[in-house]
């Protein structure tokens, strides 16, 4: 049972760390070089539009996580390899609940009412987005700390 839920778990982690790389390689650098063309808007929509993804990647990985710390008798929130992963997920969950989420929704919002009045990305929004992609970039950093705690646990 323990090996099943473990493989779930890295299932999760590797979507997660898929679909960073590609956000970060080809939406991001996409959505750069087509400023100002016509392409913009699909490319921040393709953007807006990985929320689904990232969330049942993170339910997984808190879920399966739990799971194996319950049934390890790891303990939560110790000072530990495994404490140290559960802080960064705790950290992540909050930066999406307060900061990505929230933002995600003004810029579709914006997005729409702009599209409907003929528009499509302004300077503001630009901005917006382009601090976004800083703290999904610090997201994903947290993730990738925490593949290597669970790979060394080396304290
Ligand atoms: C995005 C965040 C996370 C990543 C990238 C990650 C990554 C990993 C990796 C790579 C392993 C495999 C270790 C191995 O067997 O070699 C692992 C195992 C494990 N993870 Fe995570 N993890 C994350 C979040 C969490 C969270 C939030 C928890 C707890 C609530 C957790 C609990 C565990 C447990 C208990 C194991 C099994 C350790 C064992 O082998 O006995 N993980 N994780």
């Amino acid at each position: 049972m323990f090996t099943f839920i473990l493989v779930l778990h890295l299932i999760a982690v590797c979507c997660w760390l898929g679909g960073a790389l590609y956000e970060r390689c080809f939406i991001v650098a996409g959505f750069h070089r087509e400023a100002g063309s016509e392409k913009e808007v699909p490319m921040l929509k393709l953007l807006l539009g990985s929320v689904p993804f990232f969330f049942t990647s993170v339910v997984t990985i808190i879920v399966t996580g739990i799971a194996m710390t319950i049934m390890g008798k790891y303990g939560f929130l110790q000072w530990s390899w495994i404490g140290l992963k559960q802080y960064i997920m705790l950290g992540i969950i909050i930066l999406l609940a307060t900061i990505i989420a929230p933002g995600m929704k003004r810029l579709k919002k914006r997005l729409k009412e702009n599209i409907e009045r003929g528009g499509g990305v302004d300077d503001l929004m630009r901005s917006q987005t382009n601090r976004l992609i800083v703290y999904l970039d610090i997201m994903h950093v947290g993730v990738l700390v925490n593949l290597i705690l669970g790979v060394t646990k080396f304290f």
